[in-house]
């Protein structure tokens, strides 16, 4: 049976897009049954109702409160049946009883070596404390911001010269194989998340995977 995905975005979508591509050549046997979002106008839910995948969006300012808002989105969340949720630039914050609803099906990716940087700016920040190594970790989520277990990273050099925008731009193409490359670990079982815990071909993982030059997941050292 093909694995379904529901990715929630807020933005550009290119991660979405990254998915919705390796779903169309192959590279995943996965199904991307919806796309959620926080931002009606937002470029990734035109993506997805350009590749005929349902894209529906909630205002926050139509709720009263977070939990509410988090209801409404999850319930429909949970009327396309996901094996797995991924947060793809989705930029709000999950309420604690959302993500225990859906705890070991939802991961995240975010644009920093985690546990450095949780939160915004992580390009900036990486460059302030003179890091000369950056990258972007796949990560399950829990209710802490940007702090669950981390099933993968892809790693890359900062060089001189970089600002924010050019690390930015060359992490994002890093992103992209990460994000494919771990729903795809997760999607043909070996990846599995249990009970906060990640396993790898059936062992407790020690540290977080990494993506190779040849865009394969290997063990972290
Ligand atoms: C990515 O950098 C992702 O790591 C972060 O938000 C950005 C989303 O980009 N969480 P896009 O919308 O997928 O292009």
């Amino acid at each position: 049976m093909t694995f379904r995905l529901a990715v929630l975005a807020s933005g550009r979508g290119s991660n979405l897009r990254a998915l919705i591509q390796a779903q169309e050549s192959g590279v995943l046997d996965t199904r991307i049954v919806g796309v959620f979002s926080d931002r009606p106008a937002c470029a990734a839910l035109a993506i997805a109702r350009e590749h005929g995948i349902p894209a529906i969006a909630h205002r926050p300012a139509d709720f009263g409160s977070r939990e509410d808002f988090d209801e409404s989105m999850f319930n429909e969340i949970e009327g396309v049946q996901p094996d797995l949720i991924v947060c793809a630039g989705y930029m709000r914050l999950i309420s604690r009883r959302a993500v225990e609803r859906f705890k070991d099906r939802m991961i995240n990716i975010h644009p920093s070596l985690l546990p450095k940087y949780p939160g915004l700016d992580t390009h900036s920040r990486a460059l302030a404390s003179g890091d000369r190594e950056h990258g972007a970790s796949v990560h399950c989520v829990i209710p802490a911001l940007d702090s669950g277990p981390v099933i993968a990273q892809a790693k890359m050099p900062v060089m001189a010269g970089d600002d924010s925008e050019s690390l930015a731009r060359r992490l994002l193409e890093r992103e992209h194989p990460l994000l494919v490359q771990s729903v795809k670990a997760i999607s043909e079982g070996g990846v599995e998340l249990r009970h906060g815990e990640i396993l790898w071909r059936g062992k407790t993982l020690q540290s977080p995977l990494q993506l190779n030059d040849l865009d394969q997941l290997e063990e972290g050292k």
